[in-house]
């Protein structure tokens, strides 16, 4: 019998999502999935709900599902990241020989990538970091592919990956190598940080929007944005989610107000920190999920303060589009600058404006504002070297100030939004109190202080407690 073209393990949502996108663009493929507990039957229902599909073998003993592929084996992993992948890559050593290719299509953390990259090339495996966006539609009709890793290795799996990948407004595929061992995880967690705070604006604004609109109307206004150069697929399923129904009511409003996640929010935020880049939007984001999860709290606490404003009073809607396209460009921004850094770091030297290219189609964030995004990294990396950007900030400043004082006045939360004026406010000064901070740290730590307009950068510590003048 002919071997496989190419293999998947785990059978999950996205998992078989891909293998059938696989299947249909002509390769013929092995699948594997372990078969123990409640996992006992999904290989063979997996065929036999698929068996329109001749291309697709079933495995439930890994050893056998490896010998069905082709040498050098391509193999694609999906399952949930964590020890999992760590436990499974073991497993499969076994069987694999030198020159095979692993990838991970998981969202994997980018550290561990790099540990499994490192490990896996002392045997001579190749193993791909692969960031897939686009949920379950996008991994059966064409996701984002953010492969990472040696760009040899990239060479023996990339025509697939291409293939099965969305594809951008002239047909390229949205799939395009990133950079050495954990890149591709890396962008993946990085957009999934930009995805964190697109989606959190979209639902500060509706907060806002329905103390005056009913969810039909917040629909029609966010379809009708969609038409204009603030399009997204955020905004285009947020319009959607509105006015779904069932049984005549709202689904939106019986839906428990507790976000959840998956932890890729945190990990970017997390590293924003270590590494000073000041990603304030999507870690806003974060918190506003974490804050939405005391529910029993805030529903207690509620009865004690007054709450509602009994004449709200909203923002015209141009002002609500100015803010909102402020605060989605200042969010990108620190999106990219993070990966900027990052990049640099580790000697990446990611092509951003290939990057954004690839998350034009396929992907969570893919927008009208990502094209511009990528048309103008052609030229400079920094947005704010840009005149489009930083005219569209200058001139939307007054509508994101009206949008926040409209918030406190209706007092609806709207964390994304202040962390997207505050950063603009911030970048935009040329003098902040950071002088009284370091006076602190020197008064009671002697932790030094340098001095403005002296280019020699030397520091000096005062002795503060002694009299006034000395
Ligand atoms: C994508 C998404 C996806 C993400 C899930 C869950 O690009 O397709 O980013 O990969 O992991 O949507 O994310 P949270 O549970 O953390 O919201």
């Amino acid at each position: 019998m002919n071997k496989s073209e190419f293999g998947v393990i785990g059978l999950g949502v996205m998992g078989k999502s891909l293998s059938l996108n696989i299947a249909e663009s002509g390769f013929n493929l092995s699948v594997y999935n372990r078969s123990d507990g409640a996992e006992a039957n999904i290989v063979s229902d997996f065929i036999a709900e698929n068996s329109g599909f001749k291309n697709i073998l079933g495995f439930k003993d890994i050893q056998e599902f490896v010998n069905s592929i082709e040498k050098p084996r391509k193999i694609l992993m999906m399952i949930k990241a964590g020890t999992v992948v760590d436990a499974v890559i073991n497993q499969l050593t076994q069987f694999l020989d030198p020159d095979d290719v692993l990838v991970d299509g998981g969202n994997s953390y980018f550290l561990d990538t790099k540990r499994r990259y490192e490990s896996l090339k002392t045997k001579r495996i190749h193993f791909i970091g692969c960031g897939i966006s686009g949920g379950e539609e996008g991994a059966r009709k064409g996701p984002s592919l953010m492969p990472g890793g040696n760009i040899n290795s990239y060479k023996l799996v990339g025509s697939i990956l291409e293939k099965i990948s969305a594809k951008d407004v002239n047909n390229n595929p949205c799939c395009a190598y990133i950079a050495n061992d954990g890149a591709g995880h890396f962008v993946k967690m990085i957009h999934n940080g930009i995805e964190y705070a697109e989606m959190q604006l979209l639902a500060e604004l509706y907060a806002l929007l329905s103390l005056t609109m009913p969810n039909e109307a917040i629909s029609e206004l966010f379809s009708k944005w969609n038409n204009t150069d603030l399009s997204s697929y955020l905004l285009e399923i947020s319009a959607k989610i509105l006015t779904k129904k069932k049984n005549g009511i709202y689904i939106i409003d019986t839906i428990l107000d507790k976000a959840g996640n998956k932890g890729t929010g945190s990990w970017s935020s997390k590293l924003a920190l270590e590494i000073g880049v000041p990603t304030t939007m999507m870690t806003s984001a974060v918190f506003a999920r974490y804050l939405s999860s005391f529910k029993t709290k805030r529903e207690h606490l509620s009865k004690l303060v007054a709450t509602k404003n009994s004449n709200p009073n909203i923002p015209n809607i141009q002002i609500l589009e100015d803010a909102y396209r402020f605060a989605r460009i200042i969010n990108h921004y620190q999106g990219f600058e993070i990966i900027i850094e990052t990049s640099k770091e580790n000697n990446w030297d990611i092509n951003l404006s290939e990057l954004a290219r690839i998350w034009t189609n396929g992907c969570i964030i893919r927008s009208e504002l990502m094209r511009n995004i990528s048309e103008l990294f052609k030229s400079k990396n920094d947005l704010f070297d840009h005149n489009y950007i930083v005219n569209t900030l200058k001139t939307s400043e007054f509508s994101i100030s009206e949008l926040i004082k409209s918030a406190i006045t209706n007092r609806v939360p709207l964390d994304t939004y202040w962390s997207a004026y505050n950063y603009w406010i911030s970048m935009t000064s040329k003098r902040l109190p950071a002088n009284l901070i370091q006076a602190q740290r020197d008064f009671f730590g002697a932790h030094t202080y340098q001095k403005l307009n002296d280019a020699s950068g030397k520091f000096y510590h005062t002795n503060w407690a002694k009299s006034k003048n000395s």
